[in-house]
């Protein structure tokens, strides 16, 4: 069967093609080819629990374990998965542009397995631990249960941002920087529920950047963004390196 052609729009192209600055801000939907739930899809929740009801300090507080099993779970298939062709498509990016930010909500650390450079975690790593009393931080592989402080015995977390914990400032005033000073914004794979990375791409719109949405799905973002592409991550980001670098440049 002949494949379907993706349609870009001609001047996505042209603009990615003449970006002195991109910056791209990924979501679950891009680690979703490499086998990783997201979060809001049928296949989000993880033994009737949402994530929403997992990831905040009130679930911590109530019941540790629980809360560390299901992030040993979730680094138990991070560690059996690898990046996909949407990830390796952002490898190519940076490679090809000068100034190149990727502003990544997800904590697998799969952009920098696949070898991106320029990386903003803005909700942390959870291969790392961080201490809940002291400024202790340690990386995770194969714990299991409660982890504990090694320098003061207190429980440790995962060194992610829960629902009603604020970013890291620095993280995110750099992350505003560059995506309201970009020529291009890049939105990919994300519900764009979440603030505050969902106005991410708003300071990039304001900042007179061409923003371009790439979802299996409609978003609020959609209709506001200068063009949505529908359809796979792992299909429509590397079918953009083609069309624009590697394949020779053919508008839509
Ligand atoms: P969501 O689960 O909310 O949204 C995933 C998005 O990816 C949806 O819009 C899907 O349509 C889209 N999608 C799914 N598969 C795709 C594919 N193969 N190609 C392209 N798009 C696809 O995940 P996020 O928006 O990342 O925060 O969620 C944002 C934050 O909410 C997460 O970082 C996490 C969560 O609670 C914290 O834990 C702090």
């Amino acid at each position: 069967m002949p494949e379907t052609r993706i349609e870009i729009p001609a001047e996505a192209l042209e603009r990615l093609k003449t970006a002195g600055s991109l910056a791209v801000l990924t979501g679950a939907g891009v680690s979703a080819e490499s086998g990783l739930p997201t979060f809001r899809g049928k296949d989000g929740l993880w033994k009737n629990h949402r994530p929403e009801q997992l990831a905040t300090p009130q679930a911590f507080s109530a019941d540790p374990k629980l809360v560390w099993d299901w992030y040993h779970w979730r680094r138990g298939i991070v560690r059996n998965a690898s990046p996909n062709p949407a990830h390796l498509a952002l490898v190519e990016m940076e490679k090809r542009i000068e100034n190149f930010t990727l502003i990544t909500q997800n904590v697998d650390g799969l952009h920098r397995r696949a070898g991106s450079r320029e990386v903003l975690e803005i909700h942390g790593n959870l291969c790392e631990a961080r201490c809940s009393v002291c400024p202790a931080s340690a990386p995770l592989e194969e714990e299991e249960g409660i982890v504990t402080c090694e320098a003061c015995g207190a429980f440790m977390r995962p060194a992610v941002v829960w629902f009603g914990e604020s970013l890291d400032t620095a993280l995110l005033e750099k992350a505003y920087v560059r995506a309201g000073g970009s020529d291009m914004f890049i939105v990919a794979g994300t519900s764009g529920m979440v603030q505050p990375a969902a106005s991410l791409s708003y300071a990039a719109l304001r900042g007179g950047g061409y923003v371009l949405e790439v979802n299996l799905d409609p978003t609020p973002l959609t209709g506001e963004a200068n063009a949505t592409i529908l359809g796979k991550a792992g299909d429509i980001l590397p079918e953009l390196v083609r069309r624009v670098w590697t394949g020779g440049m053919q508008s839509a």
